[in-house]
């Protein structure tokens, strides 16, 4: 089942960022551990918000599933919430758990507009997200 998984900004230094709040995974483990649950999940990472919309466009146009961790565009761009409602389901996931972290993390532009919201389980909560998708 082709699923789009995608990351926004810094989640490409997984890893190395910050292993306290988000764990020794790397970003190319994140990849593979993504592609074991699902072998067509197409995995991107991007630090420009012009294209993370694109693919948000991209996942309306063909009518894939996505699951999105928006980084700290999560806390406030509206153009990525517009983009994500266009997409046929989402599921928003953050690595760590928002809600325990500094004020400004505990908003959420992304969520109103998400089938569903998966926080503070790291990379499980990738696993998780993806077999929601497969099963709906
Ligand atoms: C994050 C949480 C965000 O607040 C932060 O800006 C990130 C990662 C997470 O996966 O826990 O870049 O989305």
């Amino acid at each position: 089942m082709k699923i789009l998984v995608l990351n926004g900004p810094n989640l490409g230094r997984l890893g190395t960022r910050e292993p306290e709040v988000y764990g020794s995974t790397t970003y190319a483990e994140l990849v593979a551990t993504c592609q074991e649950v699902e072998p067509e999940a197409d995995v991107r990472q991007t630090d420009d918000e012009a294209t993370m919309i694109g693919w948000l466009h991209e996942a309306a146009d063909t009518a894939t599933p996505v699951v999105l961790n928006p980084g700290a565009w999560t806390h406030y761009s509206y153009a990525l919430r517009d983009a994500a409602t266009l997409a046929p389901a989402v599921i928003e996931v953050h690595l760590s758990q928002t809600s325990a972290r500094e004020e400004f993390r505990h908003t959420s532009v992304i969520s109103p507009v998400a089938r569903g919201t998966i926080t503070g389980l790291g990379v499980e909560g990738y696993r998780a997200a993806i077999r929601a998708l497969q099963s709906y």
